[in-house]
Formats: structure tokens, C-alpha cells, sequence
């Protein structure tokens, strides 16, 4: 295995391990979390959700970092070798911008600015909106990668003019 070798697969785990570390924290929260809470009186409620937000806020922001640095350096080594390929560069593109919304919605759950306070208030139609936001990505994601890279026929150069007399 050479260095390369070694970095594409610590990017790979990278991407993938965060990926299942936020996604998997976002459900549990959705579907566990958020209703089992909702059975506690309003004071220990308001308490918990500042403590577990304070604590998950700093995964938010570290996967963040983690994912965009792992998804950057794949794109690098690989979109290379899908040079005219639409429709590879189109789903990976779809996947990028919904990433970004992603974490957009990720970030201000877990902030504090005042201008994100409704997103806030409706915490659970947002979580839900980021786990189906998730979902296509990972969809758009395995696809690319098990579609692999088609056969692209190389057009031949015009042919030169040749004078037969
Ligand atoms: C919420 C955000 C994201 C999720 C859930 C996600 C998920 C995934 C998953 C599951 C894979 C498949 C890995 C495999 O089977 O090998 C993957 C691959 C990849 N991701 Fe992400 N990703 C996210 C964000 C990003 C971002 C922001 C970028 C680019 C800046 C990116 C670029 C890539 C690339 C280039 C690949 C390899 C595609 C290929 O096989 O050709 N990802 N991602």
C-alpha cells in the first residue's frame, strides 16, 4: 500500500465514520430522544435540552470540519477520473448543495442566533427534514459509487485533408 493508498482509505473512513456518527445522532434524537423527553415536567425538560445540545454542538461542528475536509479531498482524487462524466458531476453536485443545507440546518439547531430561533421552536419537523435530507445523500452517494465509471467513447480527431491526385 503506498501513501496514496493509505490517505484515500483514512478519507474514506473518515467520511463514512462521521457520517454514521451525526446521522445516527440525529435519529436517535428525532425518534428517541425528543418524545421520551417530551414526557418530563417543562423545568427538567428545558434542563436537559441544554445539556444535551450544549454536548451534541460540538460534534455538529467537529463533523462539520471532518466531513467537508474527507469530501473535498474524495472529489479531488476521484472526479478526475470521471472527466465527461454529466451525469457523475450532476449527482455529486445535487449531493454537495444538499450537504450544505445539511449543515446549515445542523448548525442552527444547535446555535444560538436569534434569526434561527423558529427553526428552534419546530425542532422535530427539522430533524425529520435533515434525516430525509440525509437520506438522498446517501443514496445519491451510493449510487455514484456502485455505478462506477462508464464506458466514455473518445470522439477520433477530424480527419486531416489529404491530397490524392
Ligand atoms: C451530510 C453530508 C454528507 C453525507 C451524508 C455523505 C455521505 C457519503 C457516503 C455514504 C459516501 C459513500 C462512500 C462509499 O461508499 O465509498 C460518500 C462519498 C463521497 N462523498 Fe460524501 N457525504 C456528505 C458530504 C459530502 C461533501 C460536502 C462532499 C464534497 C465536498 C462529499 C464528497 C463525496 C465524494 C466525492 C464521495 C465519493 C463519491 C464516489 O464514489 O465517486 N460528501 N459520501
Amino acid at each position: 500500500m503506498d501513501t496514496q493508498q493509505i490517505l484515500d482509505t483514512i478519507s474514506r473512513i473518515v467520511h463514512i465514520g462521521t457520517v454514521i456518527v451525526l446521522g445516527g445522532g440525529t435519529v436517535f434524537m428525532w425518534r428517541v430522544l425528543m418524545p421520551s423527553a417530551a414526557e418530563l415536567p417543562d423545568a427538567e425538560h428545558d434542563k436537559l435540552r441544554e445539556a444535551v445540545v450544549s454536548r451534541w454542538k460540538k460534534f455538529v461542528h467537529a463533523g462539520i470540519a471532518l466531513i467537508l475536509i474527507s469530501g473535498f479531498y474524495n472529489y479531488a482524487r476521484l472526479a478526475t477520473g470521471h472527466k465527461g462524466d454529466g451525469l457523475y458531476h450532476a449527482l455529486v453536485g445535487t449531493k454537495m448543495l444538499l450537504a450544505f443545507g445539511v449543515f446549515f440546518l445542523g448548525s442552527a439547531l444547535v446555535g444560538k442566533s436569534k434569526a434561527f430561533e423558529s427553526l428552534r421552536q419546530k425542532r422535530g419537523r427539522y430533524l425529520g427534514i435533515l434525516v430525509a435530507l440525509l437520506a438522498v445523500i446517501v443514496a445519491i452517494s451510493g449510487f455514484v459509487k456502485v455505478r462506477g465509471k462508464p464506458v466514455i467513447p473518445v470522439t477520433p480527431p477530424a480527419e486531416t485533408a489529404s491530397v490524392t491526385n
